[in-house]
């Protein structure tokens, strides 16, 4: 796992988009593994300027998302299929039908789930994925306690996790209990995985996650298992690991044409 830790929100959106547009330029038919929540917004927006530079395109390239709320209607703002519409899809040049989400709605949920397993494998699998981290250590919508080698399925969201989503809706009572999510197996499975993680509130997950033990009480310490997984933090939200020093060293002493 490699810790790079950066000034800011801009330093890491900016490394992040440039893993996402050396990708597409070397491979434009790439599968990018799309997150929601507000840790990948300055991604996008960096790639939305790049794109509209003309030096990115997502014309040939595909998107998956990690994960979805049960049962929101197809127009509400905060289901993740809407959000990603309005966060980077509608703003670059992806084809119609390219990224696709896990379905919320779907009646048959088990078969939906291997359905988008399926989707995943038959796209060749996703070479990027983006991540964020839960204050509790989750990632997509993989609450403590998942298996480490779980594929997408159903799960209830922990009362913590509806709390700390209250913010994009109403009221808490509003957020749904039930999301359908990519396992941590299926996430194990893209080639390079690549964390964002940003503030105070997310320096104990983030101290779990990278420097705790590989367990199922912190999701996010699967990405210990991966052969490509990327981290990238702020300060605030390194400042809770012990090897922070020594990241900042490597990450400063590192041969620019490595990338990350
Ligand atoms: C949600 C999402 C996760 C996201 C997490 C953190 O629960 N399902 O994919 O990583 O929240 O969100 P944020 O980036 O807004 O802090």
């Amino acid at each position: 796992m490699e810790v790079v830790i950066l000034p800011d929100g801009k330093a890491i959106a900016q490394l992040g988009a440039d893993a996402v547009v050396r990708l597409l330029d070397r491979e434009p038919e790439a599968v990018l593994g799309l997150a929601t929540g507000s840790s990948p917004l300055g991604v996008y927006r960096k790639l939305i300027d790049r794109h509209r530079t003309g030096e990115v395109s997502f014309a040939r390239a595909r998107g998956f998302l990690l994960d979805e709320y049960v049962g929101l209607s197809g127009r509400h703002p905060q289901r993740y299929r809407s959000v990603i519409e309005r966060e980077l899809e509608g703003q670059v040049d992806f084809c119609y039908g390219a990224v696709q989400g896990p379905d919320g709605t779907a009646e048959d949920m088990p078969a939906a789930c291997t359905a988008y397993e399926k989707a995943i494998v038959d796209a060749g699998g996703i070479d990027l994925q983006l991540l964020g981290i839960g204050t509790d250590g989750h990632v997509a919508f993989n609450e403590p306690g998942s298996s480490l080698a779980s594929r997408t399925r159903v799960k209830t969201l922990t009362a913590h996790t509806r709390e700390d989503n209250a913010r994009f809706f109403e009221s808490v009572e509003e957020v749904p209990r039930h999301v359908v999510t990519q396992g941590l197996g299926t996430i194990s499975d893209a080639r390079h995985l690549l964390l964002v993680a940003t503030g105070e509130g997310k320096a104990g997950a983030v101290r779990q996650g990278v420097e705790g033990p590989v367990s199922a009480i912190c999701p996010a310490s699967v990405l210990q298992l991966h052969r490509h997984a990327t981290v990238l933090l702020d300060g605030a939200a390194a400042s809770q690991l012990t090897l922070a020093g020594y990241f900042r060293e490597t990450y400063a002493a590192k041969p620019a044409w490595q990338g990350i």
